[in-house]
């Protein structure tokens, strides 16, 4: 469904050019789930911003069902690393937002809606401004909008990073199964290797300077996930695995 092939991108500096990513390519099927984990810096977001068509590559193409992403595309949703809610509207008006500007509101669009805020503890806050809330549940708001949209596609950039340790993990959770119960390809940027292990179908793992893929690890371990299963064997040597190309030093650096 989504092919990266040999994507190369170059940002100008005023140093000079800066290479983000070198020759990445990697497919991801319909339905799956992939995780991208990898060293600040190495383009995990550059990489999403290209997916979501945001951006265009240097030299190489991201393709979506065969065809060139060059603009975004309403079957493609994005969760940003900072929540970016409209300031003016209040929690239910910003997760209606994007299927009312695609005119695809319908009579029961702020009903899911009000289920989804329900399903993410935002009850009661339907109708605040994102200044009266906590940056915590701002970035909750943005998944809900993202939700919403039903992607076909849906891309996630450290979506839990702003959240306490008990709500991070519920949100997983809350995600997995919306995912189980939809045809949704998830491509999830996290720092957290054992959030990746827990989501992901395969965990991409990155080298940074310039960003490549390092290795591309598939996670053998049965649905539906739970945080119990951390304690299994497969789910440590993966762990094991990611952390050892992250941190031990073993990452190809290009030349
Ligand atoms: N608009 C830009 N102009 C210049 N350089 C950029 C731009 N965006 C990203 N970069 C550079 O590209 C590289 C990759 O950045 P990117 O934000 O994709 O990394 P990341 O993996 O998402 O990092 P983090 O984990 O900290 O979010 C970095 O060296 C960054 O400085
Ligand atoms: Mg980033």
């Amino acid at each position: 469904m989504i092919r990266i092939d040999r994507i190369r991108k170059l940002f100008p500096t005023r140093e000079g050019e800066v290479e983000a990513l070198r020759d990445v390519s990697l497919h991801v099927a319909a339905g799956e789930f992939v995780a991208i984990v990898g060293a600040s810096g190495c383009g995990k977001s550059t990489l999403l911003r290209m997916i979501a068509g945001l951006i265009p590559p240097s030299s190489g193409q991201v393709l979506l069902d065969g065809s060139p992403v060059t603009a975004p595309r309403a079957e493609t949703a994005m969760v940003f690393q900072a929540a970016t809610l409209l300031p003016w509207a209040d929690v239910l008006r910003n997760v209606t937002f994007p299927l009312r500007l695609m005119k695809q509101a319908g009579a029961g669009t702020e009903a899911r809606a009000r289920a989804l805020l329900a399903t993410a503890g935002l009850t009661g806050f339907e109708r605040r401004l994102p200044r009266e809330l906590s940056g915590g549940m701002q970035q909750r708001v943005a998944i809900c909008r993202a939700l919403l949209q039903e992607p076909r596609v849906l891309l996630m950039d450290e979506p839990f990073g702003a959240l306490d340790a008990l709500t991070r993990e519920e949100m997983s959770l809350e995600l997995l199964r919306i995912w189980q119960g939809r045809e949704m390809a998830v491509v999830f940027v996290t720092h957290s290797i054992p959030e990746a292990v827990l989501l992901a179908d395969r965990v991409v793992v990155m080298s940074p300077r310039p960003g490549r893929v390092a290795e591309v690890i598939e996670i053998d371990l049965p649905r539906p996930r739970s945080f119990e299963q951390e304690a299994l064997p497969a789910f440590q040597a993966a762990a094991q695995r990611i952390r050892a190309l992250i941190y031990g030093g073993r990452l190809p650096r290009a030349a």
